[in-house]
């Protein structure tokens, strides 16, 4: 088994090296590097020099790990033991457009389970990171999800569909239930930041439809080892190609659950 306490400060100084990468990138960047992958799904060069980055460091790391990683920079293997999903830049669209939250998300795989995972989120220079059975850190501090146990004490956070839209109308109506009933909703463009904020008791709670392994693999285990409940859309244990997922606190885990159920179905 591989030694994780070890791994995971090695794993964070990579992540904030690439971090850095988007950063400097960022103060010089033009919409001339963009192009689209498919509706509203951008991408840029920085993107995938990111990655590229990220999979010479981890590859040197862990030789025998295969790759999950959103730009296809190597190739994909999901069948080793372990393997890393990696999401070089979550928040493409903040960064294109000059806003300043966006992340790099790092996790180990294990059997299909994220083992560690790693969010540096660059605006705030804020590295979260969690190791099964270890707990969550904030810049190495502990991190714990929020003790609020009641929707009306709760800042929730989405993301709002931007591809597929099969699902508007229930979500259109779970935002209707959550309006009145909850301090407010946030839409902030970075899943992974959504998670590592819900783990270190930001927001309550958060949930997406639409999403993508390197999105949530890191920070689903972010959110369990800081103490908070993680399943999809169906209730289930949220494996990471779920692509639905309700991420809370242990105190309104069952109401986000039940509104969500209620108004999506089993999206
Ligand atoms: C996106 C962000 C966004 C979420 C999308 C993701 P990207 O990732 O995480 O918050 O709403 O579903 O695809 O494209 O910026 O890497
Ligand atoms: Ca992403």
């Amino acid at each position: 088994m591989i030694d994780l306490p070890n791994l995971r400060p090695q794993v964070e100084d990579i992540a904030r090296a690439a971090g850095h990468f988007l950063r400097t990138q960022q103060a010089s960047f033009s919409q001339e590097r963009v192009s689209l992958k498919s509706l509203n799904a951008l991408v840029s060069d920085v993107d995938k020099n990111a990655e590229e980055l990220l999979v010479s460091a981890l590859g040197n790391l862990l030789p025998e790990a295969g790759f999950l990683t959103e730009e296809g920079t190597v190739s994909q293997n999901t069948n080793a033991n372990y393997y890393w999903v990696i999401d070089p830049l979550d928040g493409t669209t903040n960064f294109v457009h000059g806003l300043p939250i966006f992340s790099v998300s790092i996790a180990l795989m294990y059997q299909n389970e994220p083992i560690l995972g790693v969010v540096y989120e660059v605006g705030m220079d804020e590295c979260f990171s969690a190791i099964q059975g270890g707990g969550t850190t904030l810049n190495g501090s502990p991190a714990h999800t929020s003790a609020t146990a009641e929707l009306k004490d709760s800042l929730l956070a989405t993301g709002f569909p931007y591809y597929d839209f099969s699902g508007v109308a229930g979500f259109q109506k779970t935002l209707e239930y959550f309006y009145p009933r909850t301090r407010g909703i946030r839409r902030i463009g970075t899943a992974a930041v959504d998670l590592s904020y819900t783990a270190c008791g930001r927001f309550e709670g958060y949930f997406e439809y639409g999403l993508s392994p390197w999105d949530v693999a890191a920070g689903i285990l972010l959110v369990r080892e800081a103490g908070g409940q993680v399943c999809d859309y169906q209730g289930g244990n949220a494996p990471i190609d779920s692509k639905s997922i309700i991420a809370t606190n242990k105190g309104v885990f069952g109401d986000v659950l039940r509104v969500i159920q209620h108004n999506i179905g089993n999206g």
